[in-house]
This record gives C-alpha cells, sequence and structure tokens, in this order.
C-alpha cells in the first residue's frame, strides 16, 4: 500500500509553534514516529510545502500515478483552498485529514473546511496521535 503523506504550510515549523495546540515534536520526528507504526505492507512518501499550488500539483500526481492512499493535514489551507478540495475530489483511493489540534473547537475561522467533505475519514485533536490513528484506520 503506498501512502502519500501531505503537511501543509507551517507544519515544516513544529517544535517552534503553540505546543497546546501542536505538541512539542517536530515534522521530522512525527515521520520518524509513522514510520515506526506502519504495516510491513505500508510505504509512506513524505511531503510537505507551504504553498497552496505545489501541493494541488503533488496531489494530481497521485491521482495520475501510484498512491493508494492520501494523509493529508492541509494546515491552514484547511479553511481557505478550493483548489486542494477539488484536487482532492479527483483521487480515487481513501483520503484521511489529519490535525495536531482540534479544528472544531477553536476559532470560528478554523470551524470553516474546505477539504472534510471530500475525505474519506478525518483524526484531530491528539497532535502526533492523530497522524497514527490515520494510520490504524489505514492498516484495517
Ligand atoms: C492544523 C490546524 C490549522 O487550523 C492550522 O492552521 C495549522 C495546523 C492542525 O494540525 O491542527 O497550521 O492543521
Amino acid at each position: 500500500m503506498n501512502i502519500l503523506v501531505i503537511n501543509g504550510p507551517n507544519l515544516n515549523m513544529l517544535g517552534k509553534r503553540p505546543k497546546e495546540h501542536y505538541g512539542s515534536l517536530t515534522l521530522d520526528e512525527i515521520n520518524k514516529l509513522m514510520e515506526e507504526n506502519k504495516a510491513s505492507d505500508m510505504n509512506l512518501e513524505f511531503f510537505q510545502s507551504n504553498s497552496e499550488g505545489d501541493i494541488v500539483t503533488k496531489i494530481q500526481e497521485a491521482v495520475l500515478g501510484s498512491a493508494d492512499a492520501i494523509i493529508i493535514n492541509p494546515g491552514a489551507y484547511t479553511h481557505t483552498s478550493v483548489a486542494i478540495h477539488d484536487a482532492l475530489e479527483m483521487f480515487n483511493g481513501e483520503k484521511i485529514e489529519v490535525h495536531l489540534s482540534n479544528v472544531d473547537d477553536r476559532e470560528d475561522f478554523r470551524r470553516i473546511n474546505f477539504v472534510r467533505s471530500v475525505c474519506t475519514k478525518t483524526f484531530s485533536g491528539k497532535k502526533e496521535g492523530s497522524y497514527l490513528e490515520a494510520l490504524d484506520y489505514l492498516k484495517k
């Protein structure tokens, strides 16, 4: 199973962001944790970008390529990006939305969500555990 793990803007700065929302691990440490917790038949590809267009292009490559599933934390683009919504809509495999914080229980603007309707499942509010829950879901 080929899984593309996409992280959006500012997630490369984890470790420096507010720990009460995002925990204390860096993105590299989260990726390492995912590698350690994946099933033996899972192949993980990690991609992070601060650019909306680069994320759209990466999802388009997955649509045309061999990814079986996408785990995506679109960061702030969750709340703004019709383009990421439209790209994810084209992908036929499992699409898992992940957030470190509980986006539904923070500022009102974080309740606006452009990706949830095109994702199969959402895991949020468990800090790095949200990514592990996404992996567990795909294991099943
Ligand atoms: C986030 C939540 C978003 O609202 C925020 O803009 C982020 C991270 C999360 O993982 O909790 O950058 O997606």
